[in-house]
């Protein structure tokens, strides 16, 4: 009887002791990243663009309270991210702490601040020994900084590459995933290593968007080898265009954030807006909030652009055709219906004449075709709420069964803009 005891004994210490050991993991056991965060593309503002790294606390919080003012949060914009210009020094710990002058009231009292407005805090850091703008990187940092930013309350990091020489890319930005994971406050992961190592082939795992091309600069067209920096928005949505088949929700290219309001022309805004909803881009406003002109607001405000670039199915559009300056560019929708934009890059007002039978989609990608030639479609212009609405197909009484006539639909595209239409299709009528 003692023998079977002490051998009964034995057998649970040594299934005690296999599953400690399952337990304990090693501190740099892969973690997985925080799901649930970015069913769709994320929407918010950043000070960047426009303030570089002159930000303060007085500056964030007037830009939160016209946030709300505006309707920005309510049409969707609710992360308020802060770029680089943040940092102020590191204990002798080694944790890092904000820059006392520029925000006196600390990080946490911000973060409450907003959360308290319904808007998210974001904030800034790099994967290398500094900044882009040379303040503390997180190199050798990552699991300090990911708690302090826990400790906040921040609820999304952007996650920069300046400084990374000798930096294994994926293992960077794997390292900060583990660390933001072990923080345990869900935070969205914005990876910002401009697209140098091809994120979008292994990062769906990693991070929750991945910039896929260089800065972006308030320029409509032209090309920046000529100009030195900054990318224009026609340049970046060719660097881009190729990447759909990577995007999709919880991981999404991020072709730069908006420059609306900066400086282009209301034409070239609108163009540029509609150009990333329809690539289900992040929406991530860059301009000054608490100055902001109608038109501008206008813009970014539109509820049904907002909707093709929030669409539950999470499908970067494609783009069909490009004839000379002119693009025309399809996303699939929900309930069957379509995004349609014509985008005009070039310097001369375009009038087309829309013959549907030379539009059909077929997106291997996302399975999905159109099908003008049986299919009738309702067409409602996006940022014309004048225009008339018209259908895709006409089947007119006495046509021959079968045969397709599809109403002609002329369309004026100005220069450096785009016309936009959603189109569903109209239920079959019962006989
Ligand atoms: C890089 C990034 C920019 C911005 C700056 C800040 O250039 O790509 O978006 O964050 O750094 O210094």
């Amino acid at each position: 009887m003692k023998k079977l005891l002490l051998v009964a004994a034995t057998a649970l210490l040594l299934a005690s002791q296999v599953s400690d050991a399952q337990n304990r993991r090693r501190p740099d056991a892969p973690l997985p990243k925080w799901e649930g965060l970015a069913e769709t593309p994320q929407m918010g503002w950043s000070s960047w663009n426009k303030f570089g790294t002159e930000i303060n606390e007085k500056l964030i919080k007037e830009t939160a309270d016209q946030m709300v003012e505006l309707g920005l949060v309510d049409a969707g914009y609710v992360y308020l991210n802060l770029d680089d210009g943040w940092h102020g020094e590191r204990d002798e710990q080694g944790f890092v702490h904000e820059d006392k002058e520029k925000f006196p009231s600390g990080m946490k009292a911000l973060a409450d601040y907003l959360h308290s407005k319904g808007i998210k805090l974001g904030i800034y850091s790099d994967a290398g020994t500094n900044t882009c703008a040379c303040y503390t990187g997180s190199l050798g940092h990552e699991y300090q900084d990911a708690y302090m930013y826990a400790q906040w309350g921040v609820d999304y990091l952007k996650y920069d590459w300046c400084y990374t020489n000798n930096v294994d890319p994926k293992g960077a930005y794997t390292l900060m995933r583990n660390a933001l994971r072990k923080a345990g406050r869900p935070i969205f992961f914005s990876m910002c290593e401009w697209g140098s190592n091809k994120p979008w082939e292994w990062a769906a795992e990693v991070g929750h968007s991945w910039r896929t091309t260089g800065d972006i600069t308030a320029r409509f067209g032209g090309n920046s080898k000529q100009r030195g920096w900054g990318q224009s928005v026609l340049e970046i949505i060719e660097q881009n265009e190729p990447l759909r088949q990577y995007a999709g929700p919880g991981h999404w290219n991020d072709p730069d954030m908006l420059e609306v309001g900066n400086g282009m022309s209301v034409s070239e805004d609108r163009a540029h807006f509609t150009m990333w909803c329809m690539m289900a881009a992040p929406l991530i406003l860059g301009n000054d909030i608490t100055n902001m002109t109608p038109e501008a607001l206008a813009t970014v405000t539109n509820k049904e652009i907002i909707a093709i670039d929030q669409d539950p199915l999470g499908i970067q559009g494609l783009r069909l055709k490009k004839e000379g300056d002119l693009q025309y560019w399809f996303k699939p929708l929900e309930n069957g219906d379509w995004a349609f934009c014509i985008l005009n890059g070039g310097e001369e007002d375009r009038t087309i004449a829309i013959d549907w039978s030379a539009l059909e989609v077929n997106d291997e990608f996302s399975s999905r075709s159109t099908d003008f030639a049986t299919v009738n479609y309702d067409v409602k212009d996006l940022w014309n709420a004048s225009a008339k609405p018209f259908t895709t197909l006409v089947k007119g009484k006495g046509k021959q069964r079968g045969q397709m006539v599809t109403s002609v639909a002329t369309v004026t595209v100005n220069a450096h803009d785009v016309a936009t239409f959603r189109l569903s299709p109209v239920p079959e009528k019962k006989k």
